[in-house]
């Protein structure tokens, strides 16, 4: 597998500690970030009146989105400064610019997991470049495990808060104070107006769109049902492996963040079935017309 080059970091030395330790130099950081923004920005150069501003991250059984989209310039990840390359299954791994409901969108096909082995950087490293491109809105997608009772697969359900408390916090590290504060308020990470915009465009396409608080894991494993038992006692509604540390690096730079999940399975415990890779890409692929109709009607209304 392929690592892109790790977010530059330098060593301090710490006197009373006596270690050194590695802390993200941001000069080098900004100047990583500027030049994937630049690459990009030239390779669209002309080819839109104005640069897109919607990016939507396409989770699992997203990918036949790309084909309702009218695609005016696909960039492979491979290809830009600085970007990692994705591995999860099922990820292409390329930026596309495209018309998608008469308006111009970006849409990641492919994203990078912690699981995968980068660091939280890394994985949120196209957020950052994004967001200096000029996107101010960005949809998140994923698969994830239902932890309610009525929270069923395939059933799609619109992200209203997210538990993380337990993980390696995204803006942990000197803060790059470009973008945003070192302490930002969590209250509104998910766009209340984006949530009834879904809510509405659900209505009208027949859609059966719950709402719901998700949960963060890190994975690779799938959580034990004890982790479920936990989570439901926490509030938690669904869980999956993506997208917080994403929607946190978004919002702390302004960006306006929507999500929904897609729920794949019963969470660990939940029901007789042995959790699997199989499970969640085929639930994914059979609620993917009803994705794509919720995302095409989203982009349409905001
Ligand atoms: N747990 C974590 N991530 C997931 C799940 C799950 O049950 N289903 C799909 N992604």
């Amino acid at each position: 597998m392929t690592f892109a080059p790790a977010v530059p970091v330098r060593s301090i030395r710490i006197a009373a500690v006596g270690s050194d330790y590695m802390i993200r130099d941001n000069g080098e950081y900004y100047r990583q970030i500027d030049k994937a923004a630049d690459y990009i920005k030239s390779c669209i150069a002309g080819l839109f009146e104005s640069s897109p501003s919607i990016l939507i991250v396409l989770g699992s059984g997203l990918g036949p989105l790309t084909d309702s989209c009218s695609i005016v310039k696909e960039i492979k990840y491979s290809d830009i400064p600085g970007f990692p390359v994705s591995t999860a299954p099922g990820h292409a791994g390329k930026l596309i610019a495209g018309r998608l409901a008469d308006r111009n969108v970006f849409m990641m096909s492919g994203r990078f997991h912690y699981y995968e082995g980068y660091s939280l950087d890394e994985v949120t490293f196209y957020v950052r470049v994004m967001g200096v491109i000029g996107v101010k809105t960005m949809l998140l997608t994923n698969a994830a495990g239902g932890i309610c009772e009525d929270m069923v697969p395939p059933e799609l359900v619109a992200v209203e808060d997210h538990l993380s408390f337990f993980a390696e916090p995204a803006l942990r590290g000197p803060n790059p104070d470009r973008f945003g504060v070192r302490f930002p308020d969590q209250s509104f990470v998910y766009d209340r107006e984006y949530l009834d915009i879904m809510d509405k465009v659900a209505k009208e396409r027949g859609i059966n769109l719950k709402r719901g608080v998700y949960a963060y894991s890190k994975g690779p494993q799938y959580e034990t049902p004890a982790e479920i038992r936990a989570l439901r006692t926490l509030g938690a509604s669904c869980v999956g492996m993506s997208t917080v540390p994403e929607a946190i690096t978004a919002s702390h730079m302004g960006i306006r963040v929507a999500a929904f999940s897609c729920i794949t399975n019963m969470a660990a415990g939940m029901s007789s079935n042995k959790l699997s890779e199989a499970e969640v890409l085929a639930m994914a692929s059979e609620a993917s017309g009803e994705s794509c109709s919720l995302v095409e009607g989203f982009i349409a209304n905001i």
